[in-house]
């Protein structure tokens, strides 16, 4: 499969006003010269980073300001891309945790993970494969899931869950695709340092987090290569396979242990 050229393509980069999206957005730009539409709900770091990227990489930036927990919103994301025909790639990025016990998660949280991580990415996941998934049409779409999707993980249960979801999700139809110039590649990081985990209760687990420039340019590398699935990070892909060999229950009660120690220790 031919891989994607980006260079003067139009790219869609969702939760780009922090962390991984952001970071993949600067590269994309500065490595790759692609244009970008880049969403999320804080206008104010969207229209910096507009700024900042037609001015130092010379690209055109599009701006759509969307709480993509809002299937009208999602929907509206997509609308707003796919006009004029000219989308080549999309990166579902925008999600959210929570790191605690799941009996201490209130049900608007959950209900606000559930939406953003999994009803907002299957709602532009579905507009998005029937623009793509069609003959003559070339791209790529990546859904950013979680190393935390392959095995469950405590105290980030329900998020944990959502990722398992988008990692079956982005497989299966990978497989259900009838475009060969169109691909789904499931991008499943480990820890990275970012917003998402710039929280005391992630302290004891800082020296696992991987930078996110790295784990942007892996990401960026998996879309471009249409990789089925991809866990960036030598270690992180090691450490994924050897799971593989050990119970999950086994898995949990460690990760419980550690998980453990480092929310007690930041709620001391
Ligand atoms: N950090 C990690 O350890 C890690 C590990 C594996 C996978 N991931 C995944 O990587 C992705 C990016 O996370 P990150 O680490 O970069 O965290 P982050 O810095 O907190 O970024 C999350 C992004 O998602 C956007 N977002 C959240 N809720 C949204 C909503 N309702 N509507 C629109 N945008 C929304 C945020 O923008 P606004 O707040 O402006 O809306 C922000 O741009 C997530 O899917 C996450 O699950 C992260």
């Amino acid at each position: 499969m031919k891989h994607l050229q980006l260079n003067n393509k139009w790219v869609l980069v969702t939760g780009a006003s922090s962390g991984l999206g952001q970071e993949m957005a600067r590269q994309l730009a500065h490595l790759h010269k692609a244009n970008l539409i880049i969403a999320a709900r804080r206008a104010d770091n969207l229209n910096q980073l507009k700024a900042e990227l037609e001015k130092y990489a010379g690209i055109q930036v599009k701006v759509i300001v969307a709480d993509l927990s809002i299937p009208e919103e999602a929907d509206r994301v997509i609308a707003e891309s796919i006009a004029g025909n000219n989308l080549y790639a999309a990166i579902l990025n925008a999600g959210v945790t929570y790191f605690g016990r799941h009996t201490e998660l209130a049900w608007d949280n959950f209900e606000s993970i559930l939406k953003t991580n999994v009803i907002g990415v299957v709602r532009m996941t579905n507009s998005l494969v029937k623009y793509f998934d069609e003959p003559g049409t070339e791209g790529g779409l990546m859904l950013v899931s979680s190393m935390a999707g392959f095995f469950p993980v405590p105290y980030q249960a329900a998020y944990s869950a959502t990722k398992a979801f988008i990692t079956a999700f982005g497989n299966a139809l990978h497989n259900e695709l009838t475009n060969p110039a169109f691909s789904i590649t499931v991008f499943a990081p480990g820890g990275i340092a970012t917003e998402m985990t710039d929280n005391s209760k992630f302290n004891e687990l800082k020296g696992w987090l991987m930078p996110v420039s790295v784990a942007a340019k892996e990401g960026i590398h998996a879309l471009i290569t249409r990789k089925y699935s991809y866990v960036p990070g030598l270690l992180n892909r090691i450490g994924n396979v050897f799971m593989n060999f050990l119970p999950s229950k086994f898995i949990g009660g460690k990760m419980s242990k550690v998980y453990l120690k480092s929310l007690t220790k930041a709620q001391q």
